[in-house]
């Protein structure tokens, strides 16, 4: 019987990442995506000792009850909304996610989006790709989109992935606007060149408004009904962060009345389910939660979380040091 750490990989993932990680432990890696019930990612955690989990499973005290052997369980993004951190640590698990290594792609895809809507590049395509474009010359006034350069750009909220938006709205000659809880240090505001402004005065100045907020149940619909009212009707709206931040169902009126140009989406209330009228719009820009996705980006994030399971196994190059950590103070209570 082998000895090794037993880590499952719940998901499919990149073959080198994967043989790395099967130097040191014995390796159980999914080949097919698939969503599990609580109950089978319960029996899952249940026979191994870490686990490398994607953002649709969650972990909360019900799937890790009675579990005695599981030490660490790794999360493939840097939103961990689905780790019930709290009960991982009264478990003595240790949990683990994906900062930093994603920032600069993130930042660029939420460029795409914002560009893609209110350029219109989305429904432009679709129009062409329908053969429409033949026989039927576009007007002089046909798509005509929002510009981007020279305008306001607000950010709401303004970690890292946020500045990195920020910075590079300079190369558009934009003027950058931010409201999060606390103000940056004024070195990064010039880095940045971005000022605070309280969230009003963000809604109503914003021409493109970028949403980067971490999911928490305070954050739940920051962006519904009253907000959407108070922004500009020729305004973009983005949201790059976590499905729940917008009402989607708010946002859906709002684009179809035309109280908001357009919107660019990343991430959705239940998602992969989306708002039906949303579907049905275009002036909506929709992409299945892809902004960190990246060649480079993704293998560095599965590395990161490779990383993060083989150190609290005390395995590989920076044993007992997990890299990014979120409750690291479990390890004190560990025996072994
Ligand atoms: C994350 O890492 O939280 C992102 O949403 C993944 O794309």
């Amino acid at each position: 019987m082998s000895t090794k750490r037993k880590v499952w990989v719940s998901r499919p993932l990149f073959p080198d990442v994967l043989a790395h990680l099967a130097e040191y432990v014995d390796l159980e890696a999914e080949t097919v995506e698939g969503t599990r019930t609580p109950a089978q990612l319960k029996a899952k955690l249940a026979d191994v000792d870490g686990a490398i989990l994607g953002l649709s499973e969650r972990v909360d005290a019900g799937v890790l009850e009675g579990n005695t052997r599981l030490k660490v369980i790794a999360n493939l993004g840097v939103g961990f909304n689905n780790f019930d951190v709290e009960a991982m640590t009264a478990a003595g698990v240790l949990a683990s996610n994906t900062p930093d290594v994603l920032n600069e792609s993130v930042a660029d895809y939420a460029w795409a989006l914002m560009l893609a809507a209110a350029r219109r590049v989305s429904a432009s395509e679709r129009w062409l790709r329908a053969g429409h474009w033949p026989g039927s010359a576009t007007r002089f006034d046909d798509w005509l989109g929002v510009d981007v350069h020279g305008k306001t750009l607000g950010i709401l909220g303004m970690g890292r992935i946020g500045q990195a938006i920020a910075r590079r709205a300079s190369g558009f000659d934009m003027r950058v606007l931010y409201h999060n809880r606390s103000h940056l240090p004024e070195q990064t505001e010039r880095e940045c060149r971005a000022s605070w402004v309280e969230k009003a005065q963000l809604l109503r100045e914003s021409d493109h408004l970028i949403l980067v907020l971490p999911f928490t149940p305070a954050n739940r619909h920051a962006i519904g009904a009253p907000e959407l009212a108070q922004m500009k009707p020729s305004a973009v709206l983005v949201n790059i962060a976590r499905g729940g931040i917008v009402d989607d169902a708010a946002l859906a009126v709002a684009l179809r009345e035309k109280r908001l140009a357009a919107a660019g989406l990343d991430v959705f209330e239940g998602e992969p389910s989306v708002h039906p009228t949303l579907l049905d719009l275009d002036n909506v820009v929709l992409s299945p939660h892809i902004a960190s996705a990246s060649e480079d980006t993704r293998h560095a994030m599965a590395r990161l979380a490779a990383d993060n399971v083989l150190a609290a196994l005390g395995l590989g190059e920076s044993a007992r040091h997990p890299p990014t950590a979120l409750n690291p103070e479990v390890m004190a209570n560990w025996s072994d």
